[in-house]
């Protein structure tokens, strides 16, 4: 019965998970909140997705848990991506929703900049701003939508600048995707997700060999909260099917 721990996105914390805590069954799940995120503290050093990929192996060697099914949304796809090249070894498989294999383009850094920028001068309120109109479905239910916003409020600038810079920064998987074979590996994608659309989990699942690949239909990046009951049924089945 594999363990699932759960990566979230950014500037989320590990509230947005809270129908796969309480929802999936005979496995246990666990989400922790990325540093400086939620009731995490962020430390002194600089922070990458090595920086990330590695606290999760903390966490695991503290539980004593050996190996586990790594699941993450978007940025913690991106640190299940870069967990996947480190620690290849502590993983029984992985979950990849909404998120992408690539690295950012030149473009996509300057607007890293940019945003660091903003969050420096006008607070957490200008990330959150900027991101709400991309985040969800048309058809979101207006509490659920609120409530990600006030968690994405609530995040602190610095965890935040740290966690930019990390995803400006990143390296490009696109080329090892194929080294991943062998591991059980299901992708999830939100079919209205406008920050990582339909294509880029259509990369990820032709290039991980074996990989399967699910469209949450209604959902846009965010289908554990916007659509639990898909995702949970999705992730129940995927992780039954391991033992
Ligand atoms: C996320 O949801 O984690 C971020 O939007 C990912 C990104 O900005 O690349």
């Amino acid at each position: 019965m594999p363990d699932l721990v759960l990566l979230h996105g950014f500037p989320f914390d590990s509230s947005m998970w809270v129908h796969q805590l309480v929802g999936i069954r005979g496995h246990r799940v666990i989400a922790p909140d990325l540093r400086g995120f939620g009731s995490a503290s962020l430390g002194d050093e600089p922070v990458s997705m090595a920086t990330y990929a590695d606290d999760v192996v903390s966490l695991l060697d503290e539980l004593g848990i050996a190996t586990v099914v790594l699941g993450g949304l978007s940025m913690g796809g991106y640190i299940a991506l870069e967990f996947a090249r480190r620690h290849r070894d502590r993983l029984r498989g992985l979950v990849l929703m909404d998120t992408k294999a690539t690295a950012d383009t030149a473009e996509g850094k300057a607007g890293r900049d940019k945003s660091i920028d903003a969050a420096q001068q006008k607070g957490a309120d200008a990330i959150a701003e900027s991101m709400a109109p991309k985040l969800f479905a048309n058809d979101v239910e207006p509490a659920v939508r609120d409530s990600l916003l006030a968690t994405m409020r609530r995040a602190g600038v610095p965890a935040m600048v740290a966690a930019i810079a990390a995803m400006r920064d990143r390296s490009d998987n696109s080329d090892r995707l194929a080294e991943l074979g062998g591991l059980p590996t299901l992708v999830i994608v939100g079919s209205e997700d406008r920050i990582t659309p339909l294509d880029d989990a259509q990369f990820l699942a032709e290039g991980i060999p074996g990989a399967e690949l699910l469209v949450i239909e209604g959902a846009g990046h965010v289908p554990p909260l916007e659509r639990p009951e898909a995702v949970n049924a999705a992730l129940q089945r995927y992780l039954d099917g391991l033992v």
